[in-house]
């Protein structure tokens, strides 16, 4: 059977969930090719040892390039923080490497521009971490949305938020840099665009509203002194979709209660759907004649959930989603899938998201294609 090696770069909260990823998919799907973790890299070398040795990596670099260059890597996974996301995936891609991005894509539409240009010229496998999308649920969704079980789609209500910066001593971090990241649109709404996209398709315009709530945060935990702080805390965005749908998208970072609160509702002529990652084995449908929703759990005639686990109820979590996103990108690479958010999808998602960025800067309705 063909070997393909993994190469992954950064050890945090993403490096660990890929980390635990490849892991489990060997473990849990019967993969056309053997997975070899082959080097894993981090600027803090010191901690790419360790973690290498911990989650099964054969070598550790302290040096990206050296990971990407090492012949034993075909595989080169990136979840460091948004800018990095550019030279590194370029690199891996005249490398000809294929390449699967924590989301979201780049920190600039030019960027997320070359980055697809240069894959789809390199005929690599890409594939960003929407993970969200490859709940069973979410495929159930999108079954019954495309089956016509809801009619004729005619509203997305979406929402993505959390409350992880509602501290205003919450301290400064890459993530508010706007080089670096691009605040609460970019690191949540991202996720919340691509699945608007995934389950009701292109959206052509949009109008919206962008506020950054605390200006200064401390530089470090507990410090006096404050950094200026100019990435958006809060966006709403009115959308419309290509297919005459109608949405509305909000996504915060300061919203006291939520911890992964990516929600949507979407309605049709002839039914509601209604969906809350905080409930992510759950899916609420009330159709037409029902006098309320009706709760679908999700069980073994889902294959994804099956793969897991042969009992209803039992319940997938976050890193199951991950496991099922690598195992796609697998198929993939073995040119048996084509499932996923690749680099054009990803880049999609970026343009929406300039898009919306550019209707708050000179409020008014803006064409995506336009941007
Ligand atoms: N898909 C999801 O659900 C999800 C969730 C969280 C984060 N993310 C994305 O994952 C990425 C990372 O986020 P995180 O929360 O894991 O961040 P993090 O800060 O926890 O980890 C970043 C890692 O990158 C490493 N790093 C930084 N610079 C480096 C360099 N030059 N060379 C090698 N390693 C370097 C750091 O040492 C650290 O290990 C971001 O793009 C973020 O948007 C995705």
């Amino acid at each position: 059977m063909r070997e393909l090696g993994i190469g992954l770069i950064g050890t945090g909260f993403m490096g660990r969930a890929h980390a635990l990823a490849f892991n489990n998919a060997r473990a849990v799907f019967e993969l056309p090719v053997t997975l070899k973790l082959a080097a894993l890299a981090d600027a803090d070398t010191e901690r790419a040892q360790r973690c290498a040795t911990a989650w099964g990596f054969a070598q550790a670099h302290g040096d990206w390039q050296a990971l990407i260059n090492d012949p034993k890597v075909d595989v080169v996974a990136i979840t460091t923080p948004n800018h990095l996301h550019y030279p590194m995936a370029m690199a891996a891609i005249a490398a000809g490497k294929a390449v699967y991005c924590e989301k979201p894509l780049a920190v600039s539409l030019q960027q997320a521009d070359a980055m697809r240009r240069a894959a789809s010229d390199a005929g690599v496998v890409t594939r960003v971490g929407y993970n969200y999308q490859h709940n069973p649920m979410i495929t159930l969704a999108r079954q019954m949305i495309a089956n016509g079980e809801l009619g004729e789609i005619i509203s997305f209500q979406g929402e993505f938020s959390e409350d992880f910066m509602a501290d205003p001593a919450s301290p400064w971090s890459w993530r508010c840099e706007v080089e670096h990241a691009g605040g609460a649109l970019a690191d949540l709404g991202s996720h919340l665009l691509s699945m608007a996209r995934y389950l009701v398709g292109d959206v052509v315009s949009v109008c919206a509203d962008t506020q950054t709530v605390h200006a200064q945060r401390p530089a470090i935990k507990g410090s006096n002194d404050l950094k200026p702080i100019a990435v958006d805390d809060q966006v709403h965005a009115l959308l419309r979709f290509a297919n005459g749908a109608r949405g509305t998208v909000s996504s915060s970072w300061l919203k006291h209660g939520y911890k992964n609160h990516l929600s949507f509702e979407i309605s049709g002529t002839k039914g509601t759907l209604a969906f809350d990652q905080e409930r992510l084995n759950e899916l609420r449908v009330c159709r037409v004649g029902q006098d309320g929703f009706q709760r679908l759990l999700a069980g073994p005639a889902l294959p994804g959930y099956a793969a897991f686990s042969p009992a209803a109820g039992h319940q997938l979590g976050y890193n199951e989603l991950k496991t099922l996103e690598v195992q796609e990108l697998i198929m993939a690479l073995a040119g048996q899938g084509a499932d996923g958010t690749d680099f054009e999808a990803a880049w999609a998602v970026e343009r929406l998201a300039t898009a919306i960025r550019v209707a708050a800067k000179e409020e008014r309705w803006v064409q995506v294609d336009a941007v």
